[in-house]
């Protein structure tokens, strides 16, 4: 099995999946590794909708479709959609790759939070509060690196938000319970995870004081 540095490293965004299915036991793993991700007073205030129904499928890749349609203007203007050295292009296309795939994933992971559950202990704060999500993503980035670990591809997508009372009403979410993670899951098409790009250490972490790096 990979190591986990190796993991950590190579955990790119694999946006082309085959529809193969995913065997039983693989999902079993992956979902438990979701399962074990620390939560704020150990309340798990997440759950995870599988969905694997071509019919439900079909219905969110229309969604995601239209939002990834909406999000993506700025980029496609700003780049030559011909040049596929440019970062952003490849991004693009396999963006459109998922966008018009999403019916064909052979599961999407649909992470789900009850905030009644949650201490959110920068609720009060003249800011938008993050601590809650850090009890889901810790599981949604558990759940990622298992796939890693299994050899499917997988990318966090968010879009769907925008769609929330749709995904609700779609997959019986209750009232109380919001979406905030949509993973994709599924054998890669091409290499799959690979190289990442990413800030230096030096430029994110510091030292006793902010902007004093010491690596
Ligand atoms: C909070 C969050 C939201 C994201 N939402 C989307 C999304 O809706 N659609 C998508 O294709 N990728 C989404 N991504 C994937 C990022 O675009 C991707 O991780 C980033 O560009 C780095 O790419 P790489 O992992 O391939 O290096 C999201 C990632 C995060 C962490």
């Amino acid at each position: 099995m990979v190591e986990l540095y190796e993991a950590m490293s190579s955990l790119r965004a694999v946006r082309r999946l085959k529809s193969d299915p995913i065997p039983a036991a693989i999902m079993a793993r992956v979902l438990q590794a979701a399962a074990w991700a620390p939560t704020g007073g150990n309340v798990q205030p997440f759950r995870i909708v599988v969905v694997k129904s071509r019919e439900k499928l079909e219905k969110i890749e229309a969604w995601y479709q239209q939002e990834w349609a909406r999000y993506t203007v700025g980029m496609r203007s700003a780049v030559d959609l011909s040049d596929n050295d440019n970062p952003t292009v490849r991004t693009l296309k396999a963006g459109d790759y998922l966008a018009n795939h999403l019916h064909d994933v052979p599961a999407l992971l649909v992470f789900c939070f009850n905030p009644e559950h949650m201490a959110i202990t920068d609720a009060g704060l003249d800011r938008p509060s993050v601590v809650g999500g850090g009890s889901v993503y810790t599981a949604v980035q558990n759940t990622m690196l298992a796939c890693r670990a299994e050899g499917l591809g997988c990318v966090l997508t968010t879009l769907l938000c925008f769609r929330e009372a749709e995904m609700k009403s779609l997959l019986g979410i209750p009232p109380e319970w919001g979406t905030c993670a949509h993973i994709p899951i599924g054998y890669p098409i091409l290499r799959g995870h690979g190289p990442i790009s990413r800030r230096p250490v030096n430029k994110l972490a510091y030292f006793d004081s902010w902007g004093d790096a010491e690596i």
